[in-house]
């Protein structure tokens, strides 16, 4: 089901297979931490970052030597072939001939779909510029799962909807587990059309509001992000929403006892450290989580061999002939 799959968008998996890698996660975690395996001995991981990142890089590096795998990196693009105007095309076509999988940071919306096009191997997208990012969203579910409860849950999403890939990649996971989604965003920052048409397609009870306070008692988790500065057109549009929200303990009086506080890192102002000592403040763990969700998936794409062609959201792709083919998931229709 995993094998040699291309991981581009939530929008490509089931519920199922959700639940199967959040399993495999739970049965390495002991693996994540001091102990390691020797289960993807032999096998080679490139990282291509063309944006900044500290969790992802690093904790799918971890993962992948936890395992007893090997990682390339491609560096900076000033220090790569990139600076002499190389597509990414060509960089994934021969990266991919040096390595089992490839894990790709771009800028540009799209791009990790486009490098699977072209890659000979499985493309974990790490972020694609205001797009996608589902392998935070699978460690984002390990934390709830394991800090709260992923059935009957309601959810608040708050920041920066507009251009958070953290956000656009778990609204779609949390609606096939059912959740009550409620969005809080500055009103020039809200959740794309085309993903609340789509959460409301497949029946998902969504809230609107720009108001924190109508919904934080009551929701379970509290998922706070970063307005992403570097997505603004205009500098200026950035300094009229920076500090939109900030969560002291004082917003917290009177919220659910079991409420967890989320944070895809890295957080700037949005979150005081004075919340980091409540029970309710989950973020660090998250990042840890990120290890064993990431050596689940490493070992379901990569244990197991390597004939058969690239699956994409469960169909089977051929490595070169059929590329015209439209690769959408099933999600979008
Ligand atoms: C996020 C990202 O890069 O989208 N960080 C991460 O991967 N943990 C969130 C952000 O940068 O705000």
């Amino acid at each position: 089901m995993f094998k040699r799959r291309h991981v581009l968008s939530m929008r490509d998996f089931s519920r199922e297979e959700i639940d199967s890698v959040l399993e495999t996660a739970a049965s390495l975690e002991p693996y994540a931490r001091e102990k390691s395996t020797d289960l993807l001995s032999g096998k080679i991981l490139a990282l291509l970052f063309f944006e900044p990142s500290t969790r992802t890089r690093m904790s799918f590096e971890t993962a992948m030597k936890r395992l007893g795998g090997k990682t390339i990196n491609l560096g900076s693009a000033e220090a790569s072939s990139i600076a002499k105007g190389e597509s990414l095309a060509d960089t994934v076509r021969v990266i991919g001939e040096y390595a089992d999988a490839l894990v790709i940071r771009h800028p540009k919306e799209g791009s990790a779909r486009l490098a699977a096009e072209f890659s000979p191997v499985p493309v974990l997208n790490g972020g694609d510029g205001a797009g996608h990012h589902p392998t935070q969203t699978l460690l984002d579910l390990y934390t709830i799962k394991k800090e709260s409860h992923l059935e009957n849950l309601s959810v608040a999403l708050v920041g920066d909807l507009k251009y958070g890939r953290t956000v656009h990649s778990l609204a779609y996971a949390l609606a096939l587990y059912g959740a009550e989604i409620n969005l809080v965003s500055p009103p020039t920052l809200r959740m794309p059309e085309q993903i609340r048409t789509d959460l409301l397609g497949k029946g998902t009870r969504v809230s609107e509001t720009s108001d924190l306070s109508e919904v934080i008692n009551r929701v379970d988790v509290l998922y706070v992000t970063r307005i992403q500065r570097e997505r603004f057109p205009d500098p200026l549009e950035y300094s009229k929403v920076a500090r939109s929200y900030r969560i002291t303990p004082e917003n917290l009086t009177d919220v659910k006892d079991g409420l967890i506080i989320m944070h895809p890192l890295p957080r700037v102002d949005e979150i005081s450290p004075a919340v980091d000592q409540t029970p309710h403040a989950v973020y660090f763990k998250q990042s840890f989580y990120g290890v064993p969700v990431r050596m689940a998936l490493l070992k379901m794409i990569l244990d197991g061999g390597q004939d058969g062609g690239l699956e994409c959201g469960g169909e089977i792709r051929g490595t070169s002939k059929d590329r015209s083919k439209d690769r959408s998931g099933g999600w979008s229709g």
